[in-house]
């Protein structure tokens, strides 16, 4: 018999066309909830399942799961209770790599955004409110000379810092807030002599623009709360690409209204989709629905990964990108 596979979210090609050559495809019609998942990973009636960040795959889950692996659809696997898929012998693959510069152009375009206050300009245009040039029209801020704070240096903080660099900004960075290991000369690379390494309280008290890049776990976990906040420079503006959990988004809210920083760029949300009481109507906020990878090129390359990490799982080979041993 061939290999079973169960596509929780339908994925773009060659995804499903790698998936359907190697075995039988289910793919669900729409997002399971959580029963549902767990049920059918249950059934024994899969090898592998290829699941969205939106599928909650925890420890009960995984202790009841007759699948010999996930396949994630995403570079991050906070969804994935790892550790239990491990104790479990569930094999668990990402598609890192691939999304790296849409994710970075993604949080360069929220730099640019907010600073330039798009949101308040495109609005403006759209009610017909703009009546011609004036003096005083919309000013925001410059990036040229601004410093960026980048929090963490994996691959899309390095490619952000490439790309502020390109616009003349100031960049400095730590490598993984709070108190991870700095990275060294050699690590640097390409970035020695062009960016500052600075301690995780020195990003949040000089930066301009400081830009999350970790990901999500119990240490990083509302790394950016109101006390952290209330360090920033309150001129400045807080980039959120990573994860939503990452940011306390009610004491953001809080910060955002009485002035304690001046405005936000997220791509992520806490609880998404669900947005923070009152985050929406805030005017200094560049919203947009989790759109960092989001090209068509890249959502083909992550379903290309996933699909062969899938295959690989289901062939009782590690998968291209694994998470776990
Ligand atoms: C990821 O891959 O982790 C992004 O958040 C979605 O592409």
């Amino acid at each position: 018999m061939g290999h079973r596979f169960l596509v929780t979210t339908a994925i773009p090609d060659p995804g499903f066309q790698l998936l359907s050559d190697a075995g039988e495809v289910t793919v669900l019609p729409e997002p399971p909830d959580y029963e549902t998942l767990a049920a059918f990973c249950a059934s024994g009636d899969f090898d592998a399942v290829l699941t969205q960040l939106r599928d909650v795959v925890d420890a009960p889950l995984l202790a009841g799961a007759r699948v010999k692996g996930i396949s994630n659809y995403a570079v991050g696997y906070n969804n994935i209770d790892i550790d239990a898929a491990t104790r479990h012998g569930i094999l668990v693959g990402n598609t890192p790599g691939v999304l790296t510069d849409a994710t970075a152009d993604i949080a360069m375009l929220l730099i640019l955004g907010a600073a330039r206050r798009v949101v308040e300009a495109d609005r403006l245009v759209r009610d017909g409110k703009f009546h011609g040039w004036e003096p005083e029209l919309l000013l925001g801020r410059d990036v040229s000379g601004a410093v960026l704070g980048v929090a963490g240096f994996g691959r899309i903080a390095r490619a952000t810092a490439r790309r502020a660099l390109g616009f003349g900004m100031q960049v400095i960075f730590s490598p993984r807030p709070p108190g991870d290991r700095p990275v060294s000369e050699d690590e640097l690379g390409e970035f020695a002599g062009k960016v500052q390494q600075v301690a995780w309280s020195e990003l949040i008290e000089r930066s301009d623009f400081l830009s999350l890049h970790v990901p999500l776990n119990e240490d990083t976990r509302h790394l950016v709360d109101a006390q952290i906040l209330g360090r920033m420079k309150p001129d400045a503006i807080l980039i959120n690409t990573a994860r939503g959990p990452v940011v306390d988004e009610a004491a953001l809210v809080d910060a955002l209204r009485s002035g304690v920083i001046a405005g936000a760029g997220l791509d992520v949300f806490e609880d998404e989709p669900k947005l923070a009481a009152g985050l929406a109507e805030l005017p200094n906020t560049v919203l947009l629905p989790h759109v960092g990878s989001a090209t068509v090129r890249v959502r083909s390359e992550m379903a290309r990964l996933s699909a062969l990490n899938a295959i690989a799982i289901a062939e009782g080979r590690l998968p291209l990108h694994p998470v776990n041993p």
